[in-house]
């Protein structure tokens, strides 16, 4: 395995989907100055370029592969924002689709293919620091991360955001199918055997669910404040 490099602090955020992490992590991500690693985007491209080479998603081996033979960048755009591009073509799109979460949610079960993306994650631990988010970012990828939150929010409350989201982005949703993706992912994420969801040892948790997004930058930012790095 990759050695992570020392002495660059890094804050890890893992969550179930629709918790925030990734608004609450960019946000963070600017506040500080620091890298940010979006490791969903990553499982979510594996799943675009798995169907656009019509691989059988079942099949790890294959999936595990595929990962070299594959470029994922993320790279701002002119309004600032973080965009994911596959293979040179911009697939911010397409990756934020109900069923590609789900296609990243399945071929994010297999050790083989979470073995081959980790140094890939670990690559965006640079100075001067990293804002990592994910599920197993600091359970596995970054066991030794110097910040650690957990970041959550009822199923009721991350469905409907959920689906405003997809409203807004003029997604077609119906809020009932939302709510069972939402658990129907949950149970896949937290009860696989490999890298499962879990609170990481040593974080702070923290449920959004009645709270603004600028109250928890601003609790995490508080954290780590008051949090001396080791
Ligand atoms: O955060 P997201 O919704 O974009 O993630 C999509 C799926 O990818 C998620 O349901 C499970 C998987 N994933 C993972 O297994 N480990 C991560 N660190 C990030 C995402």
């Amino acid at each position: 395995m990759m050695k992570e490099p020392s002495n660059i602090p890094v804050l890890t955020i893992d969550g179930p989907s629709g918790s925030g992490k990734g608004t609450i992590s960019k946000r963070l991500a600017e506040r500080l100055g620091w890298n940010y690693l979006e490791s969903g985007a990553l499982y979510r491209a594996l799943g675009i370029a798995a169907m656009s080479q019509q691989l059988d998603i079942t099949d790890a081996g294959k999936l595990a592969t595929l990962v070299d033979g594959v470029d994922i960048e993320f790279k701002r755009n002119q309004q600032g924002r973080w965009v994911t591009y596959l293979d040179g073509e911009e697939i911010q799109r397409q990756l934020q689709s109900e069923k590609i979460g789900n296609i990243a949610s399945k071929i994010a079960v297999f050790p083989d293919v979470r073995r081959s993306l980790l140094a890939k994650q670990l690559t965006f631990k640079q100075l001067p620091g990293l804002v990592a988010d994910g599920r197993d970012m600091g359970s596995v990828v970054f066991p030794a991360a110097d910040y650690k939150v957990y970041l959550t929010a009822s199923t009721e409350e991350r469905a409907k955001r959920r689906y405003k989201q997809l409203i807004e982005k003029g997604i077609s949703a119906n809020l009932r199918d939302v709510i069972q993706d939402v658990e129907k992912r949950d149970q896949r994420d937290k009860n696989r055997s490999t890298s499962p969801l879990m609170v990481p040892e040593g974080a702070v948790y923290i449920d959004s669910s009645s709270k603004t997004i600028d109250e928890v930058v601003q609790q995490v930012l508080d954290f780590l404040k008051n949090k001396p790095s080791q």
